[in-house]
């Protein structure tokens, strides 16, 4: 009986800090690069796999609540792209693979050679034809939960 309920508190400790271990985020999803660990939001992982969670409160993230702003985060571009919706797309962009990818004036651009993308990652030029990954944005109050 002591030992469940001391695995169950441990368990939940763990969870507690796990939110905030980006180190266990980096190297579950294998990505080549993780700087600006101060900037990076909290991790998650959800059954799905992996979660930016980005509070738009913080000083970080509020420029999110203005349409047509973007950040990127753990290489993902994050963009506000209405007043009730977002998107997120890869950084790496699909022409030759360099991570430039921004949001600018309503679609992703590559300023790399001019590739163009929709809000849907669908390419709009032959540069961009090849089209973006996409990841499923959740909005829950201020909180911005992104499916990695
Ligand atoms: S690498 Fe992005 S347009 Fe060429």
């Amino acid at each position: 009986m002591n030992e469940k309920m001391n695995r169950m508190e441990f368990l939940k400790r763990l969870g507690l800090k796990g939110a905030s271990l980006f180190a266990v985020y980096c190297a579950a999803s294998g990505l080549s690069s993780c700087v600006n660990e101060s900037m990076d939001p909290t991790t998650t992982t959800g059954g799905t796999g992996n979660e930016l969670i980005l509070d738009l409160n913080s000083a970080a993230y509020s420029k999110l609540n203005t349409v047509g702003n973007y950040v990127v985060v753990s290489g993902v571009v994050i963009a506000r792209v209405s007043a009730t919706a977002f998107a997120a797309v890869t950084q790496v962009c699909s022409h030759e693979g360099q991570r430039k990818v921004v949001f600018n004036a309503g679609e992703f651009y590559c300023p790399a050679h001019g590739a163009r993308f929709d809000t849907a990652g669908k390419g709009l030029n032959s540069t961009g034809s090849r089209g973006l990954k996409t990841y499923v944005t959740t909005l829950d109050g201020t909180t911005l939960k992104v499916t990695v």
